[in-house]
This record gives structure tokens, sequence and C-alpha cells, in this order.
């Protein structure tokens, strides 16, 4: 189905045939708006060159514009359906997908939705300020195309919640909207989502690591025996690649521009040259990686192993695993912290049933894909001639949730005294005074085609290097 832009809301779910659930949808709408215009982007702006869906099929399902942002046209739109899709994994594989909620799983369905649908809002709120103090206004474009599609991705929970969930999903529909990233009262759900996003370093690594926590979240979602949900998924991971996009190529310029600095100046103490030190760019980066892990919860759970048995949640990219999909005679070393017998703690393995080590296995698929990045920025430390290097720190790091939430641990892995890690933390995460250097050089550019001394302008810049064709130069945002 095409979606249809004449409706108030764009969709490609037949609202307009639905008469209640349309106007449920369309009495949440001004809250939505409401809640836009008092916690998303504080910057004041005539128009933004924005891309908006209008389809979720091949290149042209995007059309891009000047558009007042509060007037982006949010819509709901899921992934075509695949006739005669069949469950891919646990209890029920080979079953026809559930077009409905099943009664039995109905309370763990929400959970999961109203989990995801509570970190899309989230994000909008962390980059609330951003604005303020882009280093260019092709930066400045990419945060707020990043914040209407997180925007969107609220409406494609709320669009689930209000039409397979009854009274209860219109409720949870509504706290989306109340509950607020950082508030004393009623925090978002999720600790990554209540800390705060001060500075654009703190915004590329939060798009590079904790954006991508989301897209492994949705990947699993994607798999999901209720069809409604893997569809809207399967679409959400379109716009996803973007935000992964900003934090991957954001990091690169910043890496770049440091690595520049050093080279012409021959120094490691880039900072009285207005550029941000390897050893700080480290420390964001610690801290961004070590917050994200946690948000793939302990090593081993057992909820997770009922929701793939029941067929909630896949694993990433299930149909390409070469199993049975059951994982019911499988087992899985998963991280641990072992007690050798003299009460003295190791960081070791240990065995678990498969099932129950569902969040390993999708940690480890996001590990990897970290580690991609981290080869992309040492590359470009190599070409500019520069021995040092960039690292992932070890899983055992700075984490609040799973096996190492009661231990302290160097980036390298070791187990720390209290008071170890309180002399040598200032080494490895942001101090107070790394966070106002950073936040001192943020000073906002706003010519076009004029970039702040921290960072590079994107590969092809000033004639390329922007967005769906256009030079670096373009003039992507009216301020108002
Ligand atoms: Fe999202
Ligand atoms: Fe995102």
């Amino acid at each position: 189905m095409r979606p249809d832009y004449a409706e108030k809301i764009p969709n490609n779910v037949g609202l307009a045939q639905d008469r209640r659930l349309q106007r449920a949808l369309e009495s949440w709408q001004p809250n939505f708006l409401s809640w836009w215009e008092s916690m998303g982007p504080a910057l004041p702006t005539k128009d933004v060159y924005l891309r908006t869906a209008i389809d979720v099929r091949g290149d042209g399902w995007a059309t891009f514009g000047h558009v007042p942002m509060l007037d982006y046209r949010w819509g709901i739109f899921l992934a075509d359906r695949a006739p005669g899709r069949q469950i891919a994994f646990g209890a029920h594989k080979g079953e026809p997908a559930w077009q409905k909620v099943p009664g039995e799983y109905r309370a763990e369905l929400q959970r999961l939705i109203v989990i995801q649908g509570d970190t899309e809002p989230a994000s909008v709120e962390q980059q609330r300020n951003l604005g303020a103090t882009a280093p260019s206004l092709y930066d400045l474009r990419n945060l707020f195309q990043v914040n209407v599609e997180e925007g969107r991705h609220l409406w494609a929970m709320v669009y689930l919640l209000h039409a397979y969930f009854g009274r209860e999903g219109r409720e949870e529909a509504e706290e989306l909207l109340h509950r607020n990233s950082g508030s004393e009262d009623s925090p978002r759900i999720l600790g990554a989502f209540n800390e705060e996003t001060p500075d654009w370093l703190s915004f590329f690594m939060f798009t590079y690591f904790t954006d991508r926590d989301g897209k492994y979240q949705l990947g699993t979602l994607k798999e999901s025996a209720f069809d409604p949900l893997s569809r809207t998924c399967e679409f959400m991971l379109k716009e996803e690649a973007h935000h992964m996009m900003v934090g991957t190529t954001g990091i690169d310029r910043v890496v770049e521009r440091t690595a520049q600095v050093m080279t012409e100046n021959d120094t490691d103490d880039v900072a009285a040259h207005g550029a941000i030190p390897l050893d700080v760019i480290q420390k964001y980066l610690n801290f961004h990686y070590s917050v994200s892990l946690d948000l793939f919860g302990s090593e081993t759970s057992t909820n997770v192993a009922n929701y793939y048995t029941a067929g909630l949640k896949g694993r990433w990219l299930e149909e390409r695993r070469q199993d049975d999909h059951l994982l019911t005679d499988d087992a899985v070393q998963v991280d641990a912290l072992i007690d050798a017998g003299d009460g003295e703690l190791s960081i070791a393995q240990t065995e678990v049933s498969a099932l129950v080590g569902l969040n390993t296995d999708l940690r480890a698929q996001y590990v990897a894909d970290c580690a991609g990045g981290v080869k992309r920025w040492n590359r470009i430390l190599a070409e500019a001639g520069l021995p040092q290097r960039l690292y992932l720190p070890h899983v055992a790091f700075n984490r609040h949730v799973g096996a190492y939430a009661g231990i302290e641990a160097s980036p390298a892995g070791e187990i720390l005294t209290t008071a170890q890690w309180a002399a040598r933390t200032a080494q490895w995460l942001p101090t107070d005074t790394d966070k106002a250097f950073v936040r001192s050089l943020m000073q906002p550019v706003r010519e076009r085609g004029k970039i702040a001394a921290w960072v590079a302008p994107p590969r092809g810049a000033p004639r390329g290097g922007g967005i769906n064709n256009q030079p670096f130069d373009y003039d992507y945002v009216h301020l108002a």
C-alpha cells in the first residue's frame, strides 16, 4: 500500500478505513506536537532541508526539501507484508506469522514495544540543546534529521500500542510523552537515555554507539512473530542507517582534524590549537561504549530466553543462522565473574544454555560492529603517519549492568580495588576539565560552507560531501 499523504497522519496502514483508530491517533497527535515544542530542538529555525519518508520501497522512499520542523510529516509506515511469512524460530517455528497479538503474549509484547518506544523521544530530549553549538549548517541539519526521525520512530511504536493493545496501549502511549530524559520523578526507562548529550563529541559518540545498540534491538524485533512489529522495525532500520552515518563520519572527522593538527604542529597537545586531544576522544569513546553495552542487559536472562521461545524477539539475522532456530540443546560461553574458591574474583567465561545466553549473542554482534568503527578511525591515524591508536575498552570496564556491575576494571580488563579505580578513573573517563574543554570548543558556526576548527568538513567539501548530492556549502538550515 502506498502512503496516503492527504491524511492528517500520513500512513500506509489504511488508517482511513479504521475510524476509531484514526480518531485515537489524531487525538494523540497534538500531544506529540506539544511535546516536540517543549522537549524537541530548542534552536528556533525557519526551515530545514529534511528527508521525509514517502514510500517504503526502493530508492524513491524519501523526498528532500526545506520544511518548517513543526510541519514535518511524521507518518506511520510499515514495510510491505511478505505473503505467507512464517515464524522463523522458537516453539512456533513454521507457523504463520501473527497479524494479531496472541492473548498469552500480550503483556510481554506490550512491554517490549514500550521499552523500544521510550528510547526514541528520549534521544530527542537528550539532544535538545545541541542546535545552539552546531559546528556547521550541514551538521545542524543532520542533528535535526536524526531528531525528526526519532520522533517518527515514536509514532511507529505508538501506532502499534494504539492499534493492538487497546486502552492499556493508549495509556502507555501517553506515558511515552510524560517520562523525560534525566527527570527525577519520571526518568526514561534505560540508563543511557538519561545521560546528557551536552556537546557534539558526545552526540557523534551517541549516534555511533547508542544508536547502534538501537539498530541491534530493532534487528531482533524485526524477526518477531508479531508481523506488524516486524514490518515496523524493518522500515525503522532503513532510517536508522543515516543516524549511524552521522556517528561514524562524525567521529571520522573529529579524528581527522585532531590528526591534522598533531602532524602540523608536531605535538599531541592539540588543545592549545583548538582541536580535541586523542586521549579525550578515547575517554569519550570509553564512556559511550560502556554505557551502551549496559543496554544489552545481563549476560544471561531467562526473560529473553522466554521471548525467543515464544517467538517475540529473535536473533540478529535469525534466518541466516545455520542451526535449528530452537536452541534448546545448545550451549554458549558468557562473561562471568568467577570465584576460584579463595575469594579472589576473576574475569572469565562460563557455559550456559544458548537460550539463556541470548543477550550475549546480540552483544557479541554489536561489539564486532563497533570494532569496525575503531578500525576506520585508526586507519585515519595511520594515514596521517601517527603511531597512536584508539581502542574499545574491555567489556568489564565501567559497567553498571551484568556480570561486571559489582567490580571495577581497567580498560585492559584488570580488576581494580575501589582505591585503584578512584585513583585512575580520570585517565579513562571524561573529567569535568575534559568536558569543560570540549564544551569551550563548541562555538556555533552558522555561515554556509564554514566549519568549526575542532572538526574536519565531510569528504568532498565544499563542492560535494553534503546530503542528497548537495554540496557541503548548501543552505541546509534557515534560522529563524
Ligand atoms: Fe530510532
Ligand atoms: Fe536512531
